[in-house]
């Protein structure tokens, strides 16, 4: 039904508000939370291997060292250096003659070869460091100097070309970076190292430096609270950034939701403004319509009253107003949909075969009529008096299109079947339900209408110059809906009108 239904509520309920989910919400968090752990362990990482790089560089350094001064003392051939508790002539160079001397004061002293040298300043750096260095050889003169197993394998490589180890050792219980590196035999080396069978360039032993890695250790421990600190910092700055932006962006939604709905109240109000315009068009129309025709039956009354032998011609003219004041009322239970109906079968060939040799005589003598109705019988369910206003008001409306001017009526009616996926629209739009139909079509070489018209002529008492009087097309479209049919327009300015009307077959 158009146009009548006045409800006023705002139908808003189908609309969805845009909530985000909170899935993809938790996911992100998760991931920054992973993506930070990353970084914080690849940023450890790089700390540890920074330290054991700095303790690795501290173990080639002291080497370095222990080969410069051994050098210097190697350069002298061993130095003379005063007898003490802690430094008792070397039993490993008694074969030389002046291993101690005198000097003049008096005052012992002792030879003491490079080695000997490494060992001592080994020992010092040991008690105040723990920093241990040995130097050693496959073939120790002095036993105690016997290397340890890493040692050993160290030196054997040396043997076979290597130059220099290092890896992280436990000793004792404590890991430590070993470094080692072969020292060769030079011609200074051989005035002592000769007798061992040594050549030149021979690898007499190596120097290892142990550096302790507890305090390398240490320093990587003690940054984790520092650096915990920091990331955790950029991760609860990202959590809320994520969690804002959410809301940022549910707000947005909500604004553009808020928006939305304001339109949708606005189109509404403007449609209930129209629906309540129409209202008034169709209750001023009828007042209008009803107001003639009661004037026309008061007038006549009035005549009677004082002139009773008027009775002949008054009589048929109010019989006909209360005909037009009838004709109005079944108009408008057919608009409203409320025409009490008797279904049958109606045989629509006969149907509007009738109508058409009835309305003949109404129509003007300027319109050619032509019909073209189908052989047999098209049978469909239905109201015979209804459609038999269906048949009327469309004859009515093209031959009032047609005007006074010369036209063309035609007339025609046909079976037709729509398919399922057929491109059928009706006047509004809405497809046309496949199924087998009726199909009563009816053309006016009138006026035709545009846009603006033909959207209107629906609506109650909208009336052109020449089209859709009173209620005449709502009635028609009522009707039809009641038939569970539909009905098609076509029309151009100045090209005349067809309208088709579907009513399922039965
Ligand atoms: C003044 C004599 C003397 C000279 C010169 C000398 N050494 Fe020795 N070296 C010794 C004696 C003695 C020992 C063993 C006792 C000790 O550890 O003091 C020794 C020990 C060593 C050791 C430790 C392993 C072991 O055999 O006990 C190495 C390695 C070593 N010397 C390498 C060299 C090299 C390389 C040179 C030359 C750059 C050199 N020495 C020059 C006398 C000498």
């Amino acid at each position: 039904m158009p146009h009548v239904n006045s409800s006023s509520q705002a139908d808003t309920d189908g609309l969805t508000s845009s909530a985000i989910p909170l899935r993809p919400l938790y996911q992100l968090i998760i991931f920054w939370t992973l993506l930070i752990l990353g970084f914080a362990a690849w940023d450890s990482y790089q700390f540890y291997l920074s330290q054991l790089t700095t303790a690795k560089a501290v173990a080639r350094d002291n080497f370095n060292k222990d080969l410069v001064y051994r050098r210097w003392a190697t350069m002298h051939g061993g130095v003379y250096v005063p007898i003490t508790e802690r430094t008792p002539p070397n039993p490993y160079l008694s074969h030389i003659p002046d291993r101690d001397i005198t000097a003049p004061s008096g005052k012992s002293l002792t030879l003491m070869n490079p080695a000997y040298m490494t060992r001592q300043v080994h020992e010092l750096a040991r008690e105040q460091y723990d920093l241990r260095g040995h130097i050693t050889s496959l073939k120790p003169i002095r036993p105690a100097n016997v290397a340890d197993a890493w040692e050993t394998e160290a030196l054997k490589a040396f043997e076979s070309g290597a130059s220099e180890s290092m890896s992280q050792e436990m000793i004792d219980g404590e890991s430590y970076i070993r470094f080692m590196k072969s020292m060769s035999v030079e011609e200074a080396c051989l005035k002592c190292h000769a007798s061992q069978g040594y050549k030149n360039g021979d690898v007499r032993g190596g120097i290892s430096i142990s550096v302790p890695w507890a305090p390398y250790r240490e320093r990587v421990l003690s940054a984790i609270p520092g650096k915990a600190t920091t990331f955790g910092i950029v991760w609860i700055v990202g959590v809320i950034g994520i969690v804002t932006g959410r809301r940022n962006l549910q707000h947005y939604l909500d604004e553009r939701d808020r928006a939305e709905e304001e339109k949708l109240a606005m189109q509404q109000h403007l449609q209930n403004a129209r629906k309540l315009e129409s209202l008034g068009v169709l209750a001023g129309g009828l007042a209008h319509d009803f107001n003639n025709i009661l004037a026309t039956i008061i007038g006549y009354c009035g005549i009677l009253k004082f002139r009773p032998e008027k009775v002949a011609d008054s009589i048929p003219e109010i019989e006909k107003a209360a005909e037009r004041a009838a004709e109005l009322c079944r108009q408008m239970l057919a608009y409203a949909g409320k025409t009490q109906s008797v279904i049958m079968q109606v045989d629509m060939t006969t149907l509007v075969d009738e109508m058409v040799r009835l309305l003949k005589a109404t129509i003007p003598q300027n319109t050619v009529i032509k019909v073209d109705l189908a052989a047999d019988a098209t049978m469909i369910q239905g109201d015979s008096e209804q459609l038999r206003q269906i048949v009327k008001n469309l004859i009515i409306n093209a031959s009032e299109a047609i005007g006074e001017a010369q036209g063309e009526l035609r007339i025609s009616l046909a079976t037709t079947e729509i398919r399922e996926g057929d491109p059928l629209r009706d006047y509004q739009g809405k497809f046309i339900a496949a199924g087998r139909y009726a199909c009563l079509e009816v053309t006016d070489t009138g006026c035709g209408m545009d846009d603006e018209i033909r959207s209107k002529i629906f609506e109650p008492f909208y009336t052109t110059k020449f089209f859709g009087r009173g209620l005449g097309m709502p009635a028609t479209l009522g009707i039809i809906a009641a038939h569970k049919g539909a009905l098609q327009l076509f029309s151009q300015p100045g090209q005349g009108t067809t309208i088709k009307v579907y009513l399922p077959a039965a």
